[in-house]
């Protein structure tokens, strides 16, 4: 886990330095993707790389063409079975601090891995709560960019009080949880926001939503009101760190029994076994 690649080394993680006119650290302007490895297979891959390309041209950026093979050489490396890929890719570094990048500047390519906790099943039967907050974060949630900061302090609300997590809502719509998509149920109905700039197209929502319609779900992609997601018979958000986490209680609103629900347990559970078979 201490190795890690960048720009073009693979080096130690207490060795790796990169240069305080890098744009990542002055403006945070960069992208970044988070990828699964189950049993040191990478999850999705293409998927991420493909909505990894989709940030860098969104923010103006080329695409970067060897990831994988990066990728392959840092897993060899590894002798853990389960983790997650970091990859950062900021503009790069400039001799003064400019808002205005010059047209030619090389990027700062970094790729590592981390470690996360698994939540237990006894955990996910219980459920977690969560809160709700206005989503004040700027017009391109649609970018995986690392500018986080309205993020952090939206889930740092929540961790704060307690909570897992802090869903966000926007003109009276559900958009999205401060790192993580959010579905409901209602009669057994599933829905999730559709998308749209003011949310991140998760890699796990994606998937959830294929895996809940072969298994004869219905599923509605479709903006949810406050009243909507306080009255849900279920909820759960789901990220690629932490797969299917019911919510059982919004604020001081509880959520079907207060247990995590029939729907959710189901989901929880697809979704574990296409990631072991994968
Ligand atoms: N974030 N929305 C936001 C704002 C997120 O930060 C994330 C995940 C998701 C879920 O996306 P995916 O299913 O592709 O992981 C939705 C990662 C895990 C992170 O920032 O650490």
């Amino acid at each position: 886990m201490n190795e890690l690649y960048l720009n073009g080394k693979i080096t130690n993680k207490s060795d790796a330095q990169i240069s305080i006119m890098d744009r990542g650290f002055l403006f945070g302007d960069g992208v970044y993707e988070l990828i699964p490895v189950f049993n040191k297979k990478i999850f999705l891959l293409s998927k991420h790389l493909d909505r990894l390309a989709n940030s860098l041209s969104l923010i103006g950026m080329k695409k970067i063409d060897d990831l994988d093979e990066i990728i392959d050489k840092l897993i060899a490396k590894n002798q853990q079975q389960n983790f997650f890929i970091y990859i950062h890719i900021t503009r790069g570094a400039q001799p003064q601090r400019n808002h205005v990048y010059p047209k030619s500047i090389e990027p700062t390519i970094l790729v590592m891995c981390e470690e996360y906790p698994c939540f237990t099943q006894e955990q996910i039967r219980s459920g977690f709560s969560a809160c709700i907050q206005d989503d004040f974060r700027w017009q391109k949630s649609n970018i995986k960019s690392i500018s986080l900061l309205g993020n952090v302090l939206l889930k740092n609300h929540a961790a704060d009080n307690d909570l897992y997590e802090t869903l966000l809502m926007r003109n009276n719509k559900l958009t999205e949880g401060s790192a993580s998509n959010v579905f409901t149920v209602k009669n057994n109905l599933i829905h999730t926001p559709k998308l749209s700039n003011e949310l991140l197209p998760g890699v796990t929502r994606d998937l959830l939503i294929d895996l809940l319609r072969k298994n004869d779900l219905q599923v509605m992609e479709s903006d949810v009101t406050k009243d909507d997601l306080l009255e849900s018979d279920e909820i759960w958000c789901c990220s690629s760190t932490n797969a299917v986490v019911p919510i059982v209680k919004v604020d001081e609103h509880t959520i079907g029994s207060g247990k995590a629900g029939n729907i959710s347990l189901l989901t929880h559970k697809i979704t574990r076994e296409f990631i072991r078979d994968y």
